[in-house]
Order: structure tokens, then C-alpha cells, then sequence
């Protein structure tokens, strides 16, 4: 039977190219709700499925983020929806939806794509380098004291989920857009996603709460949070799920923290997805109790090496010849001179040769040089090449996104 790999048309279609994905969560068919606010703010024509006598055998959509890279930010496709239906896998149907979302990005000038995996062994073929990690918590509460004694700023309050966002997306906007990683949300994002709170997501456990930090009359910080009671025996056995925390000031990351830390009744506090340099690490007495651990969160793709190279800052003055080998976009392939001048293609020696997908690694600041070289991710040509392309690549916090698309 005749394969057709195309966008969609419709929203319609769309709802047929998100079976495929579905079908892996268990479900016969997509859930009508989740569809039409997915249908917010994934457009149609960004959703490729492969065809099969008008039946969609296999999804794969491109969100269209602003994606914060050190120093600015820069249009990026977040990929999404990969599925490929049991009956039609390892045919090459991801292969060519990637190839049609990819180029879609080149033609359009959206220089970066970049995705969460469930697994990580499928996207290095198509260029994703592995761009930042993430922390998951679970902290037994009576062991929760910070190191040192403080006195709150400010009043915890919380607010309806209907009248949040005003108070809450001035914050992140705040912190996502010096956090590499993190993306503009539209409106839209915060009414569709972040804030809605739909009972398939809720799966059996407590509402999605919203507590707002409010310091001399402003919002400071806040946190959305689930609440998940139990008793073994008579004895508190629940916990808090936050699901985000984010905070204008130190101090107020601090206070936010704190109030989460110390709702009774809770055994436990946990979060799952966590900055690597989260300021709890250094904020506890105990940082060990965290029980914090690390996977691995963003892959990043370079479509464009001259668009997203200059799209962000560097370091230092001058600037670093790699070469750069992509077997998938081909149009990347070559010697590259990189620096706050400037992006170029160049005919000097290059001091670094890699993968695309190191250069992903590297993009976001995610992952030295050194560590790459350490790795075997990068062969250095030119003595010193590492060391001052460390020194010009680096973002001073880790990239991170606290939320998977
Ligand atoms: C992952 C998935 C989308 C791949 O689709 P597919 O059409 O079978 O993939 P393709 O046939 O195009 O394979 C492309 C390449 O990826 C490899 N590959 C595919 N699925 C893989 C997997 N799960 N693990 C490792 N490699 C995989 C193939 O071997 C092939 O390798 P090659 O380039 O060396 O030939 C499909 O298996 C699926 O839907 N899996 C379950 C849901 C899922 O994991 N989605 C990803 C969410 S991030």
C-alpha cells in the first residue's frame, strides 16, 4: 500500500496524525479535549503524518517557539507528537516526516529544532545533540530546613486558576527569557496548557493549585502545585507535586520554596522537573535529602548553523573555526568561523571538528567543550581551540525547561 508523507490540511487531519501517539498511551483514539488544545497552538500545515488510504499512520508536529539561547532568542520548532502506529514501524516513516519538518524549518529560516525524547536512542541519526539535563526531587518534609534561618517577605496567597495568568506570566516571562531553554508563552499557552487542568491529566490526583508570592503589592513568585493526600494507618503518607516554581528575586525563589516545603498534612515534596543548578541545592541544610537526580531533558538541532550560531551571544572577543560534519541536512556541512563578530562559512584551518549534534550539545550551554573532548564529541585541530571556545560559549546558568511539549 502507497505511503503519502504530507502536512496536514485541517484540524481534522490533525486529529487523525495525533493516533499514532495516542495509540503508544494506550488509548483507540485521541481524546477530544487534549486535541483542541494541542489545535491552539500546534497549526495544522506544522503537523506532518504519513498517509495511508486517508488514514494517518504515523505524526509529527513543529510548535512554533521563541526559544531564549544565551544572549536572545531565536524561532525554533519544537518537535512533538512522534508516533508511528505498531503495524507501520521501522518502514522509514519518521525518517521521512523528519525530512519534511526539517526542511520546512530551513525553507521558513527557523534555524533551531528541538524536542523532548522518551527515548534517547532516535534522534541522534537526524542531528539532535543531547542540550541539557533535568532534576527530579522527592524530599521527606520533617527533613526540609534550609541552612540558615530567614524571616518571609511577603504573603502567600491562592488564586483561581481563572484569574492566574496576569499575576503568574509576567514571572516567567522574567525568567525564561535569561533562561536558555525556556520559551516565550503566548496567552494562548498559558490558557490551553500551563493553566488548564483537565481530569485526563489529573489522573486521580489533586486539582492544580496556584499560590502567588506577593511582596509590598507585587506579585514576587508563585507556583503551581498538585496536592496528593494519604494516610497509611492513620499517618500522613501524601505529598505535593509542584509542577512549577518560579521566582523574580532570590529571595523570593526562597519564600515560594518554603511555603511549598511546609504545607501540613504532606510527607513529602516532589518535583520532576527541575533546573540542574536549582538554588535549593545550596538553599537546603540537607541538600542530599533532595534525593536529586538527573535525566536527560532537551535535544537540540541545529536546521540552520549560520541563523542559529548568530542568534546567540558569546563570551569573549574573537572567535573559533569548527568543522562540522551533518549527514542529515548537508547544507550545514563545512568549516564554520564563529564569534561575537560574527557567523561565516571559512576557508581558515578549523581548531574543532564535531558533529552537528555536538554543536546542539553546545548551543544552549548545556555542555562544555571540554566535556564534549572529554566525551570524544569533539576532536580538537588546533592546541588551545577547546579552551577558548569554553570560555566563549559559556551561558552562566544551566539551560532549562520546565515544562515538556
Ligand atoms: C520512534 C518511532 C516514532 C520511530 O518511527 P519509525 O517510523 O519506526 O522509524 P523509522 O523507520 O523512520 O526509523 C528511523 C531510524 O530510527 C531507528 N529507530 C526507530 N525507532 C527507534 C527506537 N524506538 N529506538 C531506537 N531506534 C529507533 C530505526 O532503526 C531507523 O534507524 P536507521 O536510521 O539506522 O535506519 C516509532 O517507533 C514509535 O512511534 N515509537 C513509540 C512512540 C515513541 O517513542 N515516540 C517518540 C516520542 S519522543
Amino acid at each position: 500500500m502507497d505511503i503519502e508523507v504530507r502536512p496536514c490540511a485541517s484540524a481534522q487531519e490533525v486529529k487523525l496524525a495525533i493516533a499514532p501517539i495516542t495509540n503508544y498511551f494506550g488509548r483507540s483514539a485521541p481524546n477530544e479535549e487534549l486535541a483542541e488544545r494541542l489545535l491552539q497552538v500546534l497549526p495544522a500545515p506544522r503537523v506532518y503524518a504519513a498517509w495511508e488510504s486517508g488514514r494517518a499512520v504515523g505524526g509529527l508536529g513543529a510548535i512554533p517557539f521563541q526559544l531564549t539561547v544565551p544572549g536572545g532568542r531565536v524561532p525554533a520548532a519544537g518537535v512533538t507528537i512522534a508516533g508511528v502506529l505498531p503495524t507501520h514501524r521501522r518502514r522509514g516513516l519518521l525518517r521521512s516526516m523528519m525530512r519534511a519538518l526539517l526542511d520546512a524549518g530551513h525553507a521558513r529560516g527557523e534555524p533551531v529544532a528541538y524536542l523532548w525524547a522518551t527515548e534517547g536512542t532516535i534522534y541522534g541519526r537526524f542531528g539532535f545533540g543531547l542540550a541539557s539535563f533535568i532534576a527530579e526531587m522527592d524530599l521527606a518534609r520533617e527533613r526540609s530546613a534550609f541552612h540558615a534561618p530567614f524571616s518571609n517577605v511577603g504573603q502567600v496567597r491562592l488564586v483561581p486558576l481563572g484569574t492566574a495568568e496576569e499575576l503568574v506570566a509576567p514571572i516567567y516571562e522574567r525568567v525564561a527569557v535569561e533562561t536558555p531553554g525556556m520559551f516565550a508563552r503566548s496567552s494562548v499557552w498559558w490558557q490551553a496548557r500551563r493553566l488548564a487542568d483537565p481530569e485526563l491529566l489529573r489522573r486521580g490526583v489533586g486539582d492544580l493549585q496556584c499560590a502567588v508570592l506577593e511582596h509590598e503589592g507585587h506579585p514576587a513568585a508563585y507556583a503551581l502545585y498538585r496536592i496528593n493526600p494519604a494516610f497509611q494507618q492513620g499517618i500522613q503518607t501524601g505529598s505535593v507535586a509542584v509542577i512549577e516554581a518560579m521566582a523574580a528575586s532570590p529571595e523570593a525563589t526562597r519564600g515560594i520554596w518554603r511555603y511549598l516545603l511546609d504545607i501540613d498534612w504532606m510527607a513529602r515534596v516532589k518535583a520532576d522537573l527541575l533546573p540542574v543548578d536549582h538554588p535549593l541545592l545550596l538553599l537546603m541544610a540537607e541538600p542530599r535529602r533532595l534525593d536529586f537526580t538527573l535525566k536527560d531533558g532537551l535535544w537540540v538541532r541545529l536546521v540552520d548553523v549560520e541563523i542559529a550560531m548568530s542568534a546567540r551571544s558569546y563570551q569573549a572577543q574573537g572567535s573559533v573555526v569548527i568543522d562540522v560534519t551533518d549527514e542529515f541536512c548537508p547544507w550545514n556541512a563545512g568549516c564554520w568561523r564563529v564569534g561575537s563578530d560574527g557567523v561565516e562559512r571559512s576557508d581558515d584551518a578549523p581548531g574543532l571538528r564535531c558533529d552537528i549534534s555536538a554543536l546542539g550539545s553546545a548551543y544552549l550551554g548545556g555542555f562544555t567543550w571540554s566535556q564534549l573532548a572529554r566525551a570524544l564529541r569533539v576532536q580538537e585541530l588546533r592546541p588551545g581551540a577547546i579552551a577558548q571556545a569554553d570560555i566563549m560559549f559559556q551561558a552562566g546558568r544551566a539551560p532549562w525547561c520546565p515544562e515538556i511539549f
